[in-house]
């Protein structure tokens, strides 16, 4: 999941020195906070600092991310016409800077742990475009798919086309492992998911770089995980609102999962968290093919000691 962020002092301080976009375009920054979480943190991976909507910046929709808020789209996109005007988006023009991060990471880690990389599912990714910025309810995105479908599969076209090209961009780059991320897909009803968006998240997979492990998660998926695992992925994250070992035979055994401690468990000591925690390991069952994980990021306000305090205890649960 995320976990570079606010929570960290040292990427408070990065953020003192570069706004969000300027630190995503500055692979050297963006190398260093990527580096951040692994060591203060000892995780088993380092996340490519970057983000879903980088892509997006080409259709000319006013990408910003204010101070203190989440992503805004100045000229969301609603009508078909908008939409037929869309050209292709040249990925390797638009995102340069992700995949030279990418590289420096790569050379810095000089093996210690994998790099994963990540994207932007089209679904999540439209919705963005669509709605102008995060939404309750996806209600611009639901008409526009309802009312225009047309218009509705050639913007997922379009962006799935780019996500599989941004993804194999940062594979060739250097990433072990990339994760697919459609935070939002729950907002919708299992028919809508198979008509509207399921065709275009299995078209990105299909295009990755063979021999990659792909990690396919979303959150509120609990209706939706066989269909997840349909569109494909090696591994499902799962978020915190299903019981793991639930959540594994839903999406089947023979893939693996990921997850799903609730982020919100982590702003309390670890004394506190602990028996989620081990609920978590009892669950997997010491199988292979779990990947120990938050069921989607940190939250700001979390302490690092707490990060820190888990990633401990993870360590020392599954060793035994
Ligand atoms: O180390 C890491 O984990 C790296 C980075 C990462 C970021 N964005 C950097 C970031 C990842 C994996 C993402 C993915 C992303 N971006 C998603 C999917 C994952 C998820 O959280 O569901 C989504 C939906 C976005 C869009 C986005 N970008 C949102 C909703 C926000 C605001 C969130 C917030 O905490 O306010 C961002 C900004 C963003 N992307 C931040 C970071 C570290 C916070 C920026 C800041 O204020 O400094």
């Amino acid at each position: 999941m995320r976990q570079a962020g606010r929570y960290l002092p040292e990427y408070r301080a990065m953020r003192e020195r570069f706004d969000f976009l300027e630190l995503c375009r500055n692979p050297e920054a963006a190398a260093e906070v990527t580096l951040q979480p692994v060591d203060r943190l000892g995780v088993d991976a380092a996340i490519l600092f970057a983000d879903i909507l980088l892509i997006v910046e080409p259709l000319d929709v006013g990408l910003e991310f204010p101070r203190g808020e989440g992503p805004l789209i100045q000229r969301p996109l609603r009508d078909e016409a908008q939409i037929a005007r869309l050209r292709p988006i040249d990925v390797a023009s638009a995102v340069p800077f992700v995949f030279e991060a990418a590289r420096r990471v790569k050379q810095a880690l000089a093996g210690r742990v994998p790099l994963i990389g990540f994207a932007g599912a089209p679904f999540t990714v439209a919705s963005y475009v669509v709605e102008g910025g995060a939404s309750r309810d996806y209600l611009a995105t639901k008409r526009l798919m309802r009312e225009t479908p047309n218009a509705w599969h050639r913007l997922m076209t379009l962006l799935a086309d780019a996500t599989a090209a941004y993804l194999n961009g940062q594979i060739a780059a250097g990433a072990a492992v990339v994760q697919l991320f459609d935070s939002w897909v729950g907002a919708l009803a299992p028919d809508d998911y198979r008509a509207f968006v399921l065709p275009h998240t299995r078209a990105v997979i299909a295009a990755l770089t063979p021999g990659t492990p792909v990690i396919h998660f979303g959150t509120g998926t609990a209706g939706l995980l066989p269909l997840l695992r349909e569109a494909g992925g090696d591994v499902i994250g799962l978020d915190w609102r299903v019981d793991l070992d639930a959540g594994w035979r839903a999406v089947g055994e023979d893939v693996g999962v990921q997850g799903n401690l609730d982020p919100g468990a982590l702003l309390s000591p670890p004394a506190a968290f602990e028996p989620a925690v081990r609920s978590i390991l009892r669950r997997a069952g010491g199988r292979p093919g779990h990947i120990f994980n938050l069921g989607h990021g940190v939250l700001p306000s979390t302490p690092v000691e707490h990060v820190k305090a888990l990633v401990e205890m993870v360590h020392e649960l599954s060793s035994r």
